[in-house]
């Protein structure tokens, strides 16, 4: 079954690390995917240390799992790359930047979940103090990953009835 299938939303974790070369081409997944203008307005925050992932459980009402995760990955908007009150579409890349770092993760054989960030006002604010972004900077998603007790189980979510087929 290719990843996308595999790919489930992990909320739980084995208390084991990983490796940095995982967490790089995690990352590298993330900055392959498409954008407006091939704009790339991703940067990313790489967090292994403990203290932090603490820290990032408490920004946002879901985040709480950030505690126990093997790493977690902030992924951020520079609105520098692009006039970004013109930039209809940066939410749309930071989106598809956010799902290929889940897809990579579950190629990976880890777990990982998104946890909505961006564009609820003290999730941002919360993640904006505790890391002193500059104002051009916004987290848009926070991901926690770790390695998982389970298998991903594959979960059918196909239905026919939404698919319109002009043929
Ligand atoms: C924009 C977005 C925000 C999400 N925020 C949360 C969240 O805050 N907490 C959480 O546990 N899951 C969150 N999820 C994961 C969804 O709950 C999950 O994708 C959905 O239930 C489908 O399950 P699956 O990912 O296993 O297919 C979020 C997903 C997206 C796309």
């Amino acid at each position: 079954m290719n990843t996308i299938f595999k790919r489930r939303s992990i909320r739980k974790f084995k208390n084991k690390p990983i490796d940095r070369e995982i967490l790089e081409r995690i990352v590298k997944a993330g900055m392959q995917a498409p954008s407006a203008h091939n704009r790339q307005p991703w940067e990313f925050l790489v967090i292994t240390d403990d203290a932090t992932k603490l820290a990032v459980g408490k920004m946002t009402p879901y985040s709480g799992m950030a505690a126990h995760a093997g790493a977690v990955i902030i992924t951020l908007m520079n609105k520098k790359t692009g006039d970004f009150e013109n930039n209809l579409f940066i939410q749309q890349d930071m989106a598809a930047c956010t799902e290929n770092i889940l897809l990579q993760i579950a190629e990976e054989g880890l777990g990982g979940c998104w946890i909505g960030t961006y564009p609820n006002e003290n999730n941002v604010k919360n993640v904006k103090e505790y890391f002193k972004l500059p104002e051009y900077i916004e987290p848009f998603s926070i991901v926690v990953l770790g390695y998982s007790f389970d298998e991903n189980k594959f979960v059918d979510k196909y239905d026919p009835e939404k698919v319109h087929w002009y043929s």
